[in-house]
């Protein structure tokens, strides 16, 4: 149940409340160091710690706490997937891939660095999330730690993330039908925060309907997600956004606002949110009201 003071907060509250102790998680897991390689991991703070809405991780903390899972287990579940989300963004941003040069309004990491530097740093952050996963430190049970670190691979691999980053770049040649355009999608949005809400059932060694519950929620959120960044990147700003903006139109990306238009694609994003809401029905009261707020959030959001 949220205590009294979590049912006053708003949202944001909520959501800063989570981006200051993923920070706070994240820079101790990467501290400052003199070593001769010290470059990988000035480019490991720089591709993490420079702002982001921190969206995964709140959903880890948010599933965690419907099971009442010790927090500070479930921060280093949180961190992991925002590692692992960092790390696909700075690859994202390449020259190979989206050839982007601004992320969370800084020079991407590939600019600030270089590209090796860059596609390094990715692959370290990988690892390190791995690494997080399976210390004792983040559950007891290795078992439970097993289940974390074989879920998050099925996530970030093929049937995933690089999956989806395949299929979103074959895109840019070939127009794909909505079928298509929605599995990519799903694939390289959806699954990892599909990862981020099983997280916290699979700390709390929750009954499987209720992991089911939040796998479907987030995959649905996911991919609305996905639709209002394609529709962001049409009709958002900059300044707000952090990153440039009209790029997918120029790249030739398939997406839901290249196949049905801006309009019918935010339509799409109501319909996935609605759905990804009744995922939660099966939770009493207001466990998941929180979650369901979160939903409501990725609608309006403007970065
Ligand atoms: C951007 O994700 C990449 C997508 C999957 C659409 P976010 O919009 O969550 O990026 P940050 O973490 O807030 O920068
Ligand atoms: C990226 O999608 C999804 C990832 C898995 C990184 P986009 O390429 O649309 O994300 P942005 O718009 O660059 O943030
Ligand atoms: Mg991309
Ligand atoms: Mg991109
Ligand atoms: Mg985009």
């Amino acid at each position: 149940m949220p205590s009294p003071r979590e049912a006053s907060q708003s949202l944001q509250e909520k959501l800063n409340e989570t981006l200051e102790a993923v920070n706070k998680t994240i820079t101790r897991l990467l501290p400052e160091t003199d070593l001769p390689e010290a470059r990988l991991f000035d480019a490991m703070r720089y591709g993490t710690l420079n702002g982001g809405k921190r969206m995964r991780p709140f959903m880890v903390m948010q599933s965690a706490k419907i099971f009442n899972v010790d927090m500070k287990r479930a921060r280093r579940a949180a961190a992991a997937v925002e590692l692992v989300h960092c790390y696909s963004l700075i690859h994202d941003d390449l020259p190979a891939m989206d050839n982007a040069d601004m992320r969370r309004g800084k020079p991407s990491t590939h600019k600030k660095f270089d590209d090796a530097t860059a596609i390094l740093a990715g692959d370290a952050l990988l690892a390190l999330a791995f690494e997080i996963l399976s210390d004792p430190e983040t559950h007891e049970d290795p078992r439970v730690r097993c289940e974390l670190v074989k879920e998050l691979a099925l996530a970030a691999g093929g049937q995933g993330l690089c999956g989806g980053q395949m299929l979103d770049l074959l895109g840019e040649k070939e127009e794909f039908d909505l079928g298509t355009i929605s599995r990519l999608q799903r694939m390289k949005t959806g699954r990892l925060m599909t990862f981020a809400c099983e997280a916290g059932a699979i700390l709390g060694k929750a009954g499987e309907p209720q992991r089911k519950a939040l796998c479907n929620f987030a995959q649905d959120l996911g991919h609305a997600f996905q639709v209002t960044d394609d529709i962001l990147d049409v009709e958002g700003e900059v300044i707000h956004l952090g990153k440039p903006t009209k790029k997918d139109d120029k790249a030739g990306k398939s997406t839901f606002v290249s196949a049905m238009g801006k309009e019918q694609a935010k339509a799409r994003a109501e319909m996935l949110v609605q759905q990804a809401i009744r995922h939660l029905h099966i939770f009493q009261g207001d466990r998941a009201e929180t979650l369901k707020e979160l939903a409501m959030y990725v609608l309006k959001r403007r970065a």
